[in-house]
């Protein structure tokens, strides 16, 4: 799985045949240069979705549920579920949380909504948990593993498990029949997600352990401005070759 956020990309990752786009509301932060997720809206989840499901219309498309949108009432949380996928063309919304959010996932669940949960460090909560930190270890590993045979019970179909130890991210895998899909989380989850401009080298400043640089575009999106500049500067652009007669 990977997060992104618009249908150039999108197009891209269907035509090397990813499993499914999470269009995260990691979106605030990576491209809109916010310093969390919280302010991401509804209205901004379902223009990006709805894009990405343009650019892939047969990938499975995720609609991650942005703060506050399914935290005040159940109600409330279902409506919008149902808008994420109304609106956008996505097949399932993603919810952060474990046994405070089980009573919505339930409700999500029962409109016939396909739900994927949240473990682990949540970014949503990123105050709360004392800033950006590995979370499941010692004790807290056990309530995350009981958390997470909650959410199956709920009926989420798959658990992203995020910064969380490998030995406790294999043990939730072990206990659940539900794929877990790891990030920062070892290599015993049944998947691995990344935020697409991230493992691209696109986002220079996000630099955690877990994330492997497949690519370094920032390095070639520079060198090509510069040759650009370079080139309009010099009168070397455009040649013939890139002009009508
Ligand atoms: O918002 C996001 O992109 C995410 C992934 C990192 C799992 O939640």
């Amino acid at each position: 799985m990977l997060s992104a956020y618009d249908a150039l990309f999108a197009a891209i990752i269907e035509s090397v045949g990813l499993d499914i786009i999470l269009v995260g509301d990691s979106v605030n932060t990576v491209l809109c240069g916010e310093e969390s997720t919280h302010s991401a809206t509804m209205d901004q989840m379902v223009y990006h979705t709805r894009i990405v499901r343009r650019g892939a219309p047969n990938t499975f498309v995720v609609f991650d549920m942005p703060f506050m949108s399914y935290q005040v009432t159940v109600e409330e949380a279902v409506h919008n579920a149902g808008r994420g996928i109304k609106e956008t063309g996505a097949n399932a919304v993603k919810i952060e949380g474990g046994s405070p959010r089980i009573a919505t996932v339930q409700a999500i669940v029962d409109a016939g909504i396909a739900v994927m949960a949240h473990l682990g460090f949540t970014p949503q909560s990123v105050d709360q948990l004392g800033g950006y930190r590995v979370q499941g270890r010692g004790d807290s590993g056990n309530e995350l593993i009981e958390d997470a045979k909650r959410l199956e019970d709920a009926g989420v179909f798959a658990l992203v498990l995020e910064l969380v130890p490998t030995d406790v991210a294999a043990q939730v895998t072990d206990a659940l029949s539900i794929p877990t899909i790891g990030i920062g989380s070892g290599i015993n989850c049944d998947g691995q997600v990344l935020v697409l401009h991230d493992l691209l080298g696109l986002n220079e400043e996000f630099q955690p352990r877990f994330l492997k640089r497949y690519a370094s575009l920032a390095d070639d999106v520079r060198a090509a401005l510069t040759e650009f500049a370079n080139e309009v500067r010099s009168g070397t652009f455009p040649d013939e070759a890139h002009s009508y007669e």
